[in-house]
Formats: structure tokens, C-alpha cells, sequence
């Protein structure tokens, strides 16, 4: 199993790519530190990690609000003794033409998926020093984080900045070893997408721009940050890895 010993800290368990990072974490030997601000989805992450014979805790964490992500650590470090690597997944989209788009719009998106990124981080890499134990911390961006989309200029310049946010941070802690890279998923079967997916004409208008003609699954963004925490990729750092079904190839 390639995550044994390792405590692996799930922010967005869940959801979609959280929730199938912590599964499949956990079915890798990992211990599971969960963070999302939806308790009853994490139970149900919980329940299944459980019933596999994994180990997982769940925090109620808003990661825009620094005292749960402290609490949510030190309740990790308390059960596991330590924490080994921070897979940022909590997230969210929005649909709005840019000249509708008010402040407020603006302001939750970037507070959610950037700034939340930036205080998890932090307080996850205040941890592992006083460890002294190195670790790998995974961001993820989007296709949206490099190339434009029509109603999305808040989600595609949140998705943009986590890009430079992973790769400072893999300047300034690689000499600690600690490890940081980004995975940038295509379109994945989410409930993130339930708009698209239940709608049959911007599904079909969706899947037509995907070299492999369908969109991706949770486990198939899961299964390339498995690689990413693990020794595997011991000398992977500022790294950025597109999961996309090719979605982007021809841009
Ligand atoms: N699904 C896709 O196609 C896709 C593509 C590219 C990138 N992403 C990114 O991957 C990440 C996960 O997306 P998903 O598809 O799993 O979404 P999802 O909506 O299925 O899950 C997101 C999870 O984040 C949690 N969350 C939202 N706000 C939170 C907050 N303030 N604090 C704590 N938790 C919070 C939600 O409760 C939910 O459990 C997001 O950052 C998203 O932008 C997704």
C-alpha cells in the first residue's frame, strides 16, 4: 500500500474529488483527516472509508475561516500523531456573465478557492515544520486555470492563481521537503457539473470538445494525487499535472 503511515488531510471529503481522494487514500493505508463545511456529506465519506476497514476523522471546517482549520489540524495531530500531506479540494463554480457579476460573486469565489487554499496551506505547513517531517501538499487548479471560459472569470482566475500560489510554495519549502504540486482536472463527473450532466444538450455540446468523448470520474483525479502524496513522487515539486481527456490539447 503506498500511503502507509502517512496521515493524509482531505479538505472538500464530502464531494466529488474529495471525497473519492479520501476513499481512495484510505484504501491505500492512509489515515484520513476530512474537512468540509457540509457534516452530513463527510459522515457519508466516513461510513464507506469505515466499512473498507479504513481510518478517517471528520472536521466541520470553513477554509475561509482560519480557527476551524486550526482545530481541524490539532484534532488530526491529537488522534494520528502527525500529518503527512494536504489535498486541497474544497471548491466551488459559479455561472455568471462577467457584467453581472457583483463584488460579492467575486469576492466568495476567490475567498473559497483561493484564499481557503492559502490558509490551509499555511497552517498545514506550520504544522509539518514543527514536525520536521517534510510533506507533499496537492492544489487543485482546473482547465479553467489555463485557458478562458465565457461566464467563469472568477472561477478561471482563482483557478490561475492556485497555479502560482503551488509553485511559490515549492520554491520556499522545498529545501524542508516539502513538496508542492498542482492537478488540473477537464470536466468531471461531479456534482460540481450536475448542471451540465442533466442538461442533454450541453452535455452532448460538452463531450464533443473531449478528445476521449466522455468526461472524466472522481477516482481518475484521485488516482493521479495518489501519485502526487506518494513516495512515488519523491522528486516532484512545482509541478503541474493536467487530467482531461485531452480537453485542451487543441488550444
Ligand atoms: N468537477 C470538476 O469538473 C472539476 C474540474 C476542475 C477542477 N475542479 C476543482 O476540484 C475541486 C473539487 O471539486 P468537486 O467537483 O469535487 O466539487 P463538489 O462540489 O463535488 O465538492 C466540493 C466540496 O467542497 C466543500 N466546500 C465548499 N465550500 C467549502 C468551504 N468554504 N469550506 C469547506 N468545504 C467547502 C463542499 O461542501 C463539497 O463537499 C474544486 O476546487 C473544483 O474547482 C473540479
Amino acid at each position: 500500500m503506498r500511503l502507509e503511515n502517512k496521515t493524509v488531510v482531505v479538505t472538500g471529503a464530502g464531494s466529488g474529488l474529495g471525497k473519492a481522494v479520501a476513499i481512495m487514500a484510505a484504501k491505500e493505508g492512509a489515515r484520513i483527516v476530512m474537512a468540509d463545511i457540509n457534516q452530513a456529506a463527510m459522515d457519508t465519506t466516513k461510513e464507506e472509508i469505515s466499512s473498507a476497514g479504513g481510518e478517517a476523522i471528520g472536521c466541520v471546517v470553513d477554509v475561509c475561516k482560519e480557527e476551524s482549520i486550526v482545530s481541524m489540524l490539532n484534532k488530526g495531530v491529537e488522534t494520528f500523531g502527525k500529518v503527512d500531506a494536504l489535498v486541497n479540494c474544497a471548491g466551488i463554480f459559479s455561472s455568471i456573465p462577467f457584467l453581472e457579476l457583483s463584488e460579492k460573486d467575486w469576492d466568495r469565489m476567490i475567498n473559497i478557492n483561493l484564499k481557503g487554499s492559502f490558509l490551509c496551506t499555511q497552517q498545514f505547513i506550520k504544522q509539518v515544520l514543527r514536525q520536521n517531517t517534510g510533506a507533499s501538499i496537492v492544489f487543485l487548479s482546473s482547465i479553467s486555470g489555463f485557458i478562458g471560459f465565457t461566464k467563469s472569470a472568477h472561477y478561471c482566475a482563482s483557478k490561475g492563481a492556485v497555479r502560482q500560489l503551488s509553485k511559490a510554495i515549492a520554491l520556499e519549502f522545498g529545501p524542508q521537503g516539502i513538496r508542492s504540486n498542482v492537478v488540473a482536472p477537464g470536466t468531471i463527473e461531479t456534482p460540481m457539473n450536475s448542471w451540465i450532466i442533466d442538461d442533454p444538450e450541453m452535455h452532448k455540446q460538452s463531450v464533443a470538445s473531449i478528445p476521449m468523448g466522455r468526461f472524466g470520474k472522481s477516482e481518475e483525479i484521485a488516482s493521479a494525487i495518489m501519485f502526487l502524496i506518494s513516495d512515488e513522487a519523491s522528486y516532484c515539486t512545482g509541478s503541474e499535472l493536467l487530467v482531461d481527456g485531452g480537453q485542451i490539447t487543441h488550444c
